[in-house]
């Protein structure tokens, strides 16, 4: 049975059975406290917590997760895997462990040709929790498993939570007995590689806190409502129906590794190096895939890093294979092929995801060229000192700048003949580790602990977010929080966190800033200087208290700062409107990477192949302005996510839980999934600046942009400054540039005219200083001091000129040229001089400690600097003794 139809089958049973179908959230859903989405139930986490309430008591889905904790064990066994699917159902206060049981126990065991999966029940186990009696019972009895089959086990294995504080509960898996060639005999706690678990059924009731129950730590509290979230392994239950040994072989995995068996030439199977590099590229490349699928891009932070690491590690095996040309965009190819039929924005958008891997191993490769140059250097040092180590500060530099995997250096240095420092590398990697956990806890702990919030949510509901209308409005202070603590008021001067009712504020998302504002009441009055939503739907105002007192229950007037929304709104809508004009521009595969709406200014992040050249920009702002006259109006309203990637709407990445979505359309020119503010109608942008566009990395471009007044305001001050120059010059205008070149040439010429004149005034000087010759011992000798302000080429060249001057006579001709501290000298020798001995480098040591300098150079010109002008003539008097004690004749 293909994977596909596993997918469909499933969701397909559960819809039958009263369940609602919701597509696979994001991989990287809003949620602080996971890199990437790694279970089913995140996307209904707040529906477990009681933060949000369900839209339906019972869901079905196939979620995309990865988990990224053990990506150096990827290949080296068939086990590992960094994506795979996880289809589950799920209750919210709805059945509990009899139904979950009674529904997985169907579908598992029901024939393939009744719509089932067709698992033989004979070979089905069971393990519960610790003393869960209820729940093996209801095993033998919904199921007829029999006791020796039911085995219970502990927290570590049958308590199932998220890692972190949050929803959790007892679990019972499922396991299938795949036959002694497979291990021992003794069911899943003898050994679980012969009994494969393939569902996880969770009853989902408790909330953990920083302790997990695993760990034996009771549960601080109790979830609102049971609940049932299960997890069932598709990749697992594919590779059992495909009859194949495990995931790698299946039909969505295999196609890569038979990809790279053509591109190197060698076979899967054959030899076991070459097989871990095989399953490196078939996982990762599928992550590679999906993760950039949904908007991450290869960077060196968090989750861009996790993608960069799996990109650079396929690129290093291909070549471990022997293939040394660009591959990345070849595999991912394949893996669209594999994965469209159950996701088909991968189809979609494949050429935008072909062009991040493309750039991604451009720059790896670029980094392996110069990285190997590094390599190359520290490897001939470690030999040159008969050393046979490279030293872990290297292999750590290696790693650390040009992204080297270790095992990349280990095995450079093998073909070198040497070994490297490893412990020495694992203690640095290991401080730079510990470094990392610091900032993170650090910026934790100003995040603070959320269950406050959560409480507040739980008690008063999700924010009444006024805001798309009303900019004032009185309402309710429910809740007050100093320095993360519930108080019950603050008073003049103080600093709070201000929880209202309803609110016309909006909270900073989806890259539109907070608003700003005052509240006010009887005799207080407050300044609101931030907006955030600390958990899903709870408004927390952050707001400075500047007269009175404030407490719970207090009633105040809100009023938002309207000149800086309205300001705001137009950026925001300018944004939209950049966007739809970029995607016009370069097709859907110039996706939003990010963006920043602030009073009057927007900034547009875009990841596009290539350059982006200042003729499309100029296209862009014109066709932008050129839509502003339309003045359509903006509209806003309410559907699902499906009904609204149907119209074409543009979806961002992490977006929001739930189904029901906001959609903000711009006529027919611009339709986006949006929770922004807008103007009314676009007219009231006035005009869209664009002031400039940069790369900031990996293909991702940056706008940026002026709108209304600003834009206005930018042009008025470009405009001054050009007339300032205008009227400088007294030229009109549009004659500026040519006046400007003319300028410029003509100045150009005039400092080389001057350099000239120079020259010819220093040099004009040579005649009297040769005249100054004096003789010692049958040597011409001039050695004087020059005026100030002679550089080193004018001295050298009069130097010159002065020995050309003495003709074929043996000369030497020494000039210091102080200026202010310092000094500089030549030396210069005739031939004949030379023919006598006489080298000019080999006399500047005659008289260079005099002046505090060194010098040198070669027997016909010597050159130096010193720092001691006031020894000028204590040198020429050493000189001239050193060319006396020349040998004569
Ligand atoms: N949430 C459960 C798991 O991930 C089903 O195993």
């Amino acid at each position: 049975m293909e994977t596909h139809e596993i997918n469909k089958r499933f969701l397909d049973y559960f819809e039958k059975h009263g369940h609602t179908k919701v597509p696979s959230a994001s991989l990287i859903l809003d949620d602080p406290t996971l890199l990437f989405v790694n279970a089913g139930m995140v996307q209904f986490k707040p529906y477990f917590l009681g933060e949000v309430p369900p839209p339906y008591p019972r869901a079905t889905s196939v979620q995309k997760c990865v988990r990224t904790g053990d990506i150096d064990e990827v290949g080296k066994t068939t086990r590992h895997n960094t994506f795979f699917q996880m289809a589950g159902n799920f209750s919210f206060g709805d059945y509990f462990k009899e139904g979950a049981i009674e529904r997985a126990w169907e579908l598992i065991t029901t024939a393939q040709d009744a719509g089932g999966f067709g698992f033989d029940p004979d070979r089905i186990w069971v393990t519960v929790y610790e003393n869960d009696s209820e729940a093996a019972g209801l095993w033998r009895e919904i199921a007829g498993i029999p006791s020796e089959r039911i085995q219970s086990r502990g927290g570590k294995d049958n308590y199932w939570d998220m890692g972190v504080p949050g929803p959790g509960g007892p679990c019972s898996e499922i396991y299938y007995d795949r036959g002694p060639e497979y291990g021992r005999e003794g069911g899943p706690v003898v050994d679980e590689d012969r009994y494969l678990e393939i569902w996880n059924l969770v009853f989902m009731q408790d909330e953990r806190g920083e302790l997990s129950p695993k760990e034996g730590h009771p549960p601080v509290g109790e979830l609102p409502k049971k609940n049932i979230d299960t997890g069932m392994g598709v990749e697992r239950v594919a590779y059992l129906l495909q009859g194949v040994a495990n995931v790698y072989e299946t039909d969505l995995v295999r196609p890569v590794i038979s990809r790279a068996e053509e591109f190197s030439g060698r076979r899967y199977g054959t030899d076991h190096a070459d097989d871990v590099r095989f399953r490196v590229i078939a996982d990762h490349a599928r992550s590679g895939v999906m993760l950039i699928g949904d908007g991450v891009t290869p960077g060196n932070e968090a989750r861009g890093y996790v993608l960069r690491r799996l990109l650079r590690r396929i690129v290093r095996s291909v070549r471990l294979l022997g293939v040394h040309e660009p591959v990345l965009p070849e595999f991912a190819a394949v893996v669209r092929d594999a994965m469209a039929p159950s996701y088909p924005e991968i189809a979609r958008d494949f050429d935008r995801i072909s062009d991040v891997m493309r750039a991604e191993e451009e720059t790896f490769l670029a980094t392996l060229t110069s990285g190997s140059k590094i390599f190359d250097l520290a490897a001939e040092e470690t030999k040159r000192s008969g050393g046979s180590v490279l030293a872990g500060d290297k292999a750590f530099q290696l790693h650390d700048t040009y992204g080297f995997p270790i095992d990349l250096t280990l095995e450079m240095a093998a073909e070198q003949g040497l070994s490297v420092d490893e412990d020495g590398f694992r203690t640095l990697m290991e401080e730079q580790r510990q470094r990392a956990k610091a900032d993170a806890a650090a910026r934790k702990a100003g995040h603070g602990d959320l269950s406050v919030y959560r409480q507040l949510l739980e008690d008063h509901g999700e924010t009444q977010f006024l805001g798309y209308t009303d900019l004032q409005a009185t309402a309710r202070v429910i809740g007050l929080l100093s320095g993360g603590e519930p108080v019950r008021s603050v008073r003049e001067g103080g600093k709070a966190e201000l929880i209202l009712d309803r609110t016309p504020f909006y909270a900073e998302s989806g890259g539109q800033i907070a608003d700003t504002g005052v509240l006010l009441g009887h005799g207080v009055e407050l300044r609101v200087h931030d907006v955030q939503k600390l958990v899903p739907g709870l408004f927390v105002h952050r707001v400075e208290v500047l007269a009175g007192e404030v407490g719970l229950d207090t009633e105040l007037t809100a009023s938002v700062d309207a000149t800086r929304r309205a300001s705001i709104a137009r950026s925001h809508s300018a944004t939209h409107l950049v966007h739809a004009a970029v995607r016009g521009a370069y097709g859907r595969r110039a996706a939003q990477a990010g963006s920043l709406n602030s009073p009057g200014r927007m900034r547009f992040d875009f990841t596009t192949p290539g350059a982006v050249s200042a003729d499309v920009l100029t296209e862009v702002e014109e066709e932008v302005n050129d839509y502003l006259q339309t003045d359509v109006e903006v509209q806003a309203y309410t559907t699902t996510k499906d009904k609204a990637l149907e119209m074409g709407a543009i979806a961002l990445f992490g977006e929001k839980y739930g189904n029901d979505v906001r959609v903000v359309d711009m006529g027919d020119y611009s339709r986006e999934l949006c929770g922004g503010t807008h103007v009314e109608r676009i007219g009231q942008l006035g005009l869209v600046k664009l002031v400039g566009d940069s790369s900031i990395g990996s293909g991702v471009h940056r706008v940026e942009a002026l709108v209304g007044q600003d834009a206005l305001r930018y042009v008025r001050k470009e405009q001054l400054l050009v007339s300032q120059l205008a009227n400088t010059l007294k030229v009109p205008t549009e004659q500026l540039p040519s006046r400007i070149d003319d300028m410029v040439t003509r100045l150009r010429n005039a400092e080389r005219e001057i350099e000239q004149l120079r020259v010819q005034q220093v040099l004009s000087s040579a005649g009297s200083l040769a005249d100054k010759a004096q003789d010692v011992g049958g040597i011409a000798l001039v050695a004087e001091r020059i005026a100030e302000g002679v550089d080193a080429s004018g001295l050298r060249a009069l130097a010159g000129e002065v020995r050309n001057r003495l003709g074929s006579r043996p000369g030497v001709v020494a000039l210091f040229a102080p200026s202010g501290e310092k000094l500089s000298f030549v030396v210069a020798t005739t031939a004949a001089a030379r023919d006598r001995g006489l080298a000019a480098g080999k006399l500047v040591p005659a008289f260079a400690e005099a002046v505090g300098g060194r010098g040198g150079g070669k027997p016909d010109m010597a050159q130096g600097g010193g720092s001691k002008p006031g020894g000028i003539d204590q040198a020429i008097t050493a000189l001239r003794a050193a060319v006396g004690a020349a040998p004569t004749g």
